[in-house]
């Protein structure tokens, strides 16, 4: 069944409450990317621009203790939001109380609020404890937010993995939860990719650690046509079958699970057959190295030519490609190679008609980087939530959008 989508819903004149993820990477409060902002702003836009009020509100960070308070103070991201909407936004520094609901009601359609980090409610100052009210969804702040609001909009996807007060807890207490039309779009990308790929639908991963991908590569052993490793966990799978990997990165605890997933997998995972390597982790030009040639110095940082040529034929004519994890180390220039040869082939096949979709994370990054986030059909928003989604969990923040 469909999600109900903001646009199904009619917001002239209500208070629209508006969960979006606008925990973005920030330095000395300063916004380093602002990619979730953009994300936001079609569904912010409708709600105003169709008589809505708007009532905006994100978690950013962890707050455990009372220095987490002030480090996670949400205030620029409201200012960055007004800057992008070219409207005013008017920011409330508290989570509940008389100065938050008087500004909400005081709101005129066509307006825009937006709150303090959700987060806040999950330590107490005057307690001086954590209480954990928003990340485990306390019953009471949630109806509490709820109360606020006339209809509820989830879209945060980034989120949707916790069940949290600020999504759950509020589609629990109001008549009407739909989803923004960011969230639509990763159901539609991400959950259309889990439920019906087209295929063939060959996935790629890398990324440091097999141990963060378990659930991941084994969804995609039962659902995928071949999945094709990248990234320092190419060399778990390596020493696994047995090759020399020099000095390279290796998770020796998970050498029988990838024994393991390598059997089950039986021939759709396609491993790299060079690497270039260096004998030192910095950024000097390595050497294009055949895999079963590393010397015991040799620390394998990128994947290498002939590899990617190996991708670019599994890749053939695919019709459904997910990405997730970069190939190499593509912050240094000399061991980017893979990562940018991984895109340009995502981008061809976008070209020839195939759904490419990079997961959350540090593809994303690399993917916007490097220039190539208009040349895949999408980008996720979500970096643990995507990585849940496709491994076919039930996300809460999406299992509490009203069905049409
Ligand atoms: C994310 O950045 O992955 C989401 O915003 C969730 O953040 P969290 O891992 O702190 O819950």
């Amino acid at each position: 069944m469909a999600k109900k989508i903001v646009s199904d819903l009619q917001v002239k004149g209500k208070k629209v409450l508006i969960r979006v993820d606008f925990n973005v990477p920030m330095k000395n409060g300063v916004i380093t990317d602002d990619t979730r902002v953009r994300a936001a702003l079609p569904t912010i836009e409708y709600v105003v621009n169709n008589g809505g009020k708007a009532i905006v509100f994100s978690h950013l960070g962890r707050v455990k203790e009372e220095a987490d308070i002030l480090k996670n103070d949400i205030a620029p991201v409201a200012k960055r939001l007004e800057e992008l909407i070219k409207k005013p936004v008017k920011f409330v520094n508290a989570t509940r109380g008389k100065e938050l609901e008087d500004a909400v009601n005081q709101l005129k359609e066509g307006e825009i609020l937006m709150f303090q980090n959700t987060r806040y409610e999950d330590y107490d100052v005057q307690a001086q404890k954590e209480t954990k009210y928003e990340s485990k969804n306390n019953a009471e702040l949630g109806a509490y937010w709820a109360s606020l609001g006339d209809v509820f909009v989830n879209d945060a996807f980034g989120t949707a993995h916790r069940a949290a007060a600020s999504n759950v807890g509020i589609a629990a207490n109001v008549k009407e939860t739909a989803a923004g039309f960011l969230l639509e779009k990763e159901i539609k990308f991400i959950g259309g990719a889990v439920d019906e790929p087209k295929r063939p639908y060959v996935a790629i991963l890398g990324g440091s650690k097999v141990s963060d991908k378990i659930g991941v590569i084994e969804a995609l052993i039962a659902k995928a046509d071949k999945i094709l490793v990248g990234g320092a966990m190419m060399f778990t799978f390596l020493k696994a079958q047995g090759y020399n990997i020099g000095a390279s990165r290796c998770e020796e605890d998970k050498l029988d699970l990838a024994k393991d997933l390598l059997a089950k997998a039986n021939g759709k995972i396609v491993l790299p057959v060079d690497a270039v390597v260096n004998k030192a982790f910095e950024d000097v030009p390595g050497v294009n190295k055949s895999i079963d040639a590393f010397d015991a110095d040799d620390m394998g940082l990128d994947i290498g030519s002939k590899t990617l040529e190996l991708f670019a034929e599994n890749l053939n004519g695919a019709k459904t490609v997910v990405w997730n994890g970069p190939m190499g180390v593509f912050e240094m220039k000399n061991y980017a190679a893979g990562t940018i040869g991984v895109c340009e082939l995502l981008a061809k096949l976008t070209t020839e008609g195939a759904q490419t979709i990079i997961g959350g994370g540090d593809s994303a990054a690399a993917a916007e980087q490097l220039g190539y986030a208009s040349k895949v059909s999408h980008i996720s928003t979500g970096g643990g939530a995507s990585l849940e989604y496709l491994e076919g969990k039930v996300l809460p923040g999406i299992a509490c959008v009203d069905e049409i």
